[in-house]
């Protein structure tokens, strides 16, 4: 065993168990647990479970339903523009698609409504890019092989989603999804293939068929960059460091573009929109129930904010993704994300007497209560000097099954991390636990993108609720950014053509003021929160 110096003592004893079982483990995988067992299992251990994590939302479209206590109180605060003094009727920005959000989903939809003729720009609170597309490492499912269909594809998310996704949008996704993939592939993401060209798939937690197409183990930073070339290439113009903190409407009832503020300055701008495209991304920064996220800096949950306020509703903000393999150690990466595709290419998860005591590829939320009830319950976790547990993830196998390389050459940036902090998984497990990873709810849209109950918004990417049931499956976060992206991006230059907007209001937001005043509920901090309470902001 090598002698790896960040380790503690309690660590390196049971990496020995874990090596003395390892020749015996190959070939010899846990049996996948039957429905009954995995829904009592979910019940005792996934956080979506633990009653004091949820709170009733007391008003607006969802009230009476249970929402995550962090984001039932941002959906329940008053706006930032309250009290602000603008002048709606004299833009600083006049558009014709305004898209809310710089990452994956917001640059596919702004490609698409650039190329479909309408004038577009995109407005983000960091820069283009700042996302969790950037954060995804393990690939994009796309049904595109000989054995495999787009059926198959659907009846896997579908399962996996506890059969709760909207038919209309999962069938949207798996159908659309070879063509997402020739699209990234002629814009220039550089998928891995084998000699011949065919792209290399790989399973995935909960997938039939080998359908995960990979950037080594990048996948989003590679996505996009592409996308991101091709934004600007393009010259669709990107507001940077900028957040849009309210919706603007109409007399009407319809969205008509939204307030913007300056992120260093706190400057406030109006931009008038005849659509609005809500791509905002997820909520990791909440930390709900105390969780550590794998989400990158800005994900506060800012779309669904704007948009309850606005009247549209929410689907399945109650439930939430922990992924299974977090960095449980060493500090410095606790929380970030040890992708599945480590778990694709071989690795096991084992406690500290080195049992596996899952099988490798049960779907997230049930690989995530497996491992939490392992490290309390059962007692069999990994003590951090931290205070915290976590499981083994036996990397060192991978090399055993598949040959020595296959680590640099399939899992390059994982096996960086951890050598920048001493740890080589070339030749010794790591230690992971689950870590808040993604929003499986969000706003309600139809088969086109658009909110049902207004006019003129549409939400694409993490924002959406729907698109996965109650837990999503590896890879189709990114497949779902680039499919109702692109869709959000050319219906909203349809729609553009044919929108008649009326006087600009913010009547909606007063009148919510007051609704929050009548539910008896204390005025605290304002929403869209922006930036973790954390953020250094100067002067604030
Ligand atoms: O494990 C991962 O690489 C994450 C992928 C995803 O959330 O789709």
């Amino acid at each position: 065993m090598a002698d790896q110096a960040i380790l503690t003592a309690e660590m390196l004893e049971s990496i020995q168990k874990v090596e003395a079982t390892r020749a015996s483990r190959i070939g010899v995988e846990p049996r996948r647990m039957d429905a009954d067992e995995k829904d009592r299992l979910l019940k005792q251990y996934h956080p979506d479970y633990k009653d004091d994590g949820f709170a009733t939302l007391k008003m607006g479209p969802n009230k009476g339903e249970k929402a995550p206590v962090e984001l039932s109180r941002l959906l329940q605060a008053n706006s930032r523009v309250l009290g602000k003094e603008m002048d709606l009727n004299s833009p600083d920005v006049d558009v014709d698609v305004l898209v809310i959000g710089g990452g994956g989903a917001g640059s596919s939809a702004a490609i698409e409504a650039h190329r479909g003729g309408a004038k577009v720009m995109i407005v983000t609170k960091l820069r283009i890019g700042d996302a969790n597309t950037m954060m995804a490492e393990g690939g994009i499912q796309a049904a595109d092989k000989e054995n495999d269909s787009p059926q198959r594809h659907y009846l896997d998310a579908f399962g996996g989603g506890h059969f709760a996704a909207k038919p209309e949008l999962l069938s949207k996704l798996v159908m659309e999804a070879p063509d997402a993939i020739q699209w990234l592939n002629g814009l220039g993401v550089m998928f891995d293939k084998a000699s011949d060209g065919t792209m290399i798939t790989t399973h995935g937690g909960g997938t039939s068929r080998k359908r995960m197409h990979a950037c080594a183990d990048y996948t989003g930073a590679e996505i996009m960059r592409v996308l991101r070339d091709e934004v600007l290439n393009q010259g669709i113009p990107v507001m940077d460091f900028t957040s849009a903190i309210e919706l603007v409407k109409d007399d009407k009832g319809q969205v008509a573009g939204a307030i913007l503020q300056n992120m260093e300055t706190d400057e406030c701008l109006v931009a008038r929109a005849k659509v609005v495209i809500l791509a905002t991304g997820g909520a990791g920064r909440l930390h709900y129930q105390g969780f550590p996220t794998s989400n990158h800096y800005g994900a506060t949950a800012d779309g669904l904010v704007l948009g309850y306020r606005a009247g549209a509703n929410l689907l399945y903000q109650d439930t939430i993704q922990y992924h299974p393999t977090g960095v449980a150690y060493p500090p410095q990466l606790f929380g970030a994300l040890v992708t599945e595709k480590v778990r694709s290419v071989g690795a096991q998860l084992v406690n500290r007497e080195g049992e596996a005591f899952m099988h490798p590829l049960e779907t997230r939320d049930v690989s995530a209560a497996s491992i939490i009830r392992e490290c309390s319950d059962r007692g069999k976790g990994v003590p951090t000097p931290g205070g915290g547990f976590g499981i083994w993830l036996d990397t060192p196998l991978i090399e055993m099954l598949h040959g020595e390389g296959t680590i640099e050459k399939r899992i390059p940036a994982m096996l960086r991390m951890y050598l920048n902090y001493g740890i080589d998984m070339r030749k010794v497990p790591i230690l992971i636990y689950p870590t808040l990873h993604y929003q499986n709810g969000g706003l309600e849209i139809n088969a086109d993108c658009a909110t049902p109950a207004i006019g003129n918004l549409l939400v694409a990417g993490e924002a959406v609720g729907g698109i996965h049931g109650r837990n999503r499956l590896m890879g189709n976060s990114l497949l779902d950014i680039i499919v109702f992206g692109r869709d959000a991006g050319k219906t909203a230059a349809k729609r553009c053509r044919e929108v008649s907007l009326g006087a600009p209001t913010l009547a909606h937001v007063e009148a919510f003021a007051k609704e929050l005043k009548e539910a008896g509920i204390e005025e605290g901090q304002a929403s869209p929160l922006l930036l973790p309470p954390y953020a250094r902001r100067k002067n604030r």
